[in-house]
């Protein structure tokens, strides 16, 4: 039985209590800083600071262009450190990752991970309208196929709403980008976008990154986020 999720605080005025700080990111190689960094902005995320280090660029991106100074809302991305990247290329050798004989624990791995996009590491933002997130879609798409820099390293996916409220279907049915989704949210009212991508290394082969952007219909007591359907 679905339960409600408590997604209101108590008292918000007063005391707000905890609020999501900062993402600590990771590209893979010093020349790739300025790629990865560009594809965060296409993401939507707002270039704060760069700061030039002998082993690649940090930087600093805040969520949105209303961001104010406070500790939340960040995203810190700079080169992998040297100690990581040799753990990283450790398991690669010792389970032959990237080979024909990968680990049958790395195959299963892939295999979960081709069946749902959310099933191991990833971080999600909100986007306000569904337009945008078409946009994001579109944006992305094209960056991919017209730019030989992001050729081959941006995969899109996404979950359409599960179908029940006709509003949203009807939405969804007419989106240039949702209309023919083939796989479905595990709830209501609201649709997620994957963006994965070898310029941010992460994940437990340290290989890409899974981007999750979500909208949420408006007025939905219910949705995608606020509780889990299976
Ligand atoms: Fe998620």
């Amino acid at each position: 039985m679905a339960t409600m999720a408590p997604d209101r605080p108590a008292n918000p005025v007063s005391a707000p209590g905890l609020t999501m700080g900062h993402l600590a990111l990771h590209y893979g190689k010093p020349e790739e800083g300025p790629l990865a960094s560009r594809l965060l902005q296409v993401m939507g995320l707002v270039e704060t600071q760069v700061l030039p280090l002998p082993n690649g660029n940090f930087y600093r991106f805040v969520a949105n262009r209303e961001h104010y100074a406070r500790g939340d809302g960040i995203v810190y991305l700079s080169c992998l450190p040297e100690p990581q990247a040799r753990l990283i290329e450790a398991i690669h050798q010792a389970l032959h990752v990237g080979t024909d004989h990968e680990d049958d624990a790395v195959k299963g791995y892939r295999a979960m991970m081709a069946q749902d996009f959310e099933a191991s590491f990833h971080f999600g933002f909100l986007v306000p309208t569904l337009e945008e997130l078409e946009a994001l879609v579109q944006a992305l798409r094209e960056l991919e196929a017209s730019d030989p820099a992001f050729k081959g390293r941006i995969h899109v996916g996404m979950n359409r709403a599960r179908r029940g409220d006709a509003e949203v279907d009807v939405r969804l049915d007419a989106s240039p980008v949702f209309g023919n989704a083939a796989r479905y949210a595990y709830g209501s009212a609201g649709v997620q976008v994957f963006v994965e991508t070898d310029l941010v290394r992460a994940g437990q082969l340290g290989e890409n990154m899974v981007f999750e952007f979500d909208y949420i219909f408006p007025d939905r007591a219910s949705h995608i986020l606020s509780v889990v359907e299976l």
